[in-house]
């Protein structure tokens, strides 16, 4: 890691680290920039404590990471910002009758974003305007720490198979515009990923498992497939391995979505969440898409 301008604390031995000593409504040097991309590559998530950014900050400070996506179309419609296409508002507050973010009030289920589609993206970032007296906590997970926790039989036949991400509902459990239920897994629409991949530079494998709802292995009936995602997941995705934030206004944290799969506990309705979130796509000229890299 080079000399940097501001300090990194992990706040977890396998992802996580509070990144101190930056002020983040003002412009960020080249160097400054690049060396928190590393860090994020190296710690999967990370946290800004008390910044006040608007949301022409929240964009330019993204950007830094790669070029940004649109807001994805959620159970309300695609809900952006005004005036900024690319901040997607995750909330459970209504005005004039009408819901001015995604996801509501209850839990959002252990998931990476989007990787229904063939290039998910690379990372996210998501700012905090207003938060609950309690819940609303949001957890990550390492998906390379979630591999090594699988018992090595498993790991043998996880080896080599496939796994379809849905498309139809979102991690709230609510259907996106535009889709109907998914009646039959087996023919739902979806991207096949592979279900290990392989980091492209240090090897390490890990879990590309999107969420649980309505996936499927294709090369596997659906109950056989059920049977072995349950069995999967009950493995991999344990409370223990897992880090939640408890956020306070003013909190920017980024997570590196490839890498990492993320929740939210629930909180009470009548109680005010305004998050604005960013994401971020692949930058075509960093390095090649470790989804297409299938773990030897
Ligand atoms: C998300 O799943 O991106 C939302 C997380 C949150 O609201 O904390």
């Amino acid at each position: 890691m080079p000399d940097t301008d501001f300090t990194i604390h992990p706040v977890t031995p396998t992802l996580g680290a509070e990144i101190g000593g930056l002020d983040l409504s003002r412009p960020l040097g080249p160097a400054t920039a690049s060396a928190l991309v590393e860090a994020l590559d190296h710690h999967l998530v990370l946290v800004f404590r008390e910044q006040t950014l608007s949301d022409a900050d929240l964009v330019r400070i993204s950007g830094h990471f790669g070029p940004l996506d649109k807001a994805p179309i959620t159970e309300n419609g695609r809900l952006h910002a005004p005036g900024y296409e690319e901040v997607y508002v995750i909330s459970n507050i209504t005005e004039n009758g009408r819901p001015i973010g995604a996801l509501g009030a209850g839990e959002s289920v252990w998931h990476a974003d989007m990787t229904y589609l063939e290039t998910p993206p690379y990372a996210s970032s998501l700012y905090a305007l207003e938060v609950p007296a309690e819940g609303g906590d949001t957890g990550f997970l390492s998906m390379f720490a979630a591999y090594d926790a699988l018992p090595e039989p498993l790991k043998r036949r996880v080896e080599g198979l496939s796994i379809k991400h849905d498309s139809t509902t979102n991690s709230g459990g609510y259907l996106r515009q535009g889709f109907s239920p998914p009646a039959d897994v087996a023919t739902s629409p979806g991207t096949v990923h592979p279900l290990v991949i392989a980091h492209p530079v240090t090897g390490a494998k890990a879990l590309l498992l999107g969420r649980r709802p309505h996936a499927h292995i294709p090369s596997l009936s659906v109950a056989a497939s059920e049977a072995l995602l349950d069995e999967i997941w009950a493995a991999a995705v344990r409370p223990e391995l897992a880090w939640h934030h408890r956020w306070r206004v003013g909190d920017l944290v980024m997570w590196d979505n490839r890498w990492t799969m993320h929740r939210r506990d629930p909180f009470p309705a009548d109680q005010r969440r305004r998050m604005h979130r960013t994401q971020i796509a692949v930058p075509a000229d960093r390095r090649q898409d470790p989804r297409r890299t299938v773990a030897a």
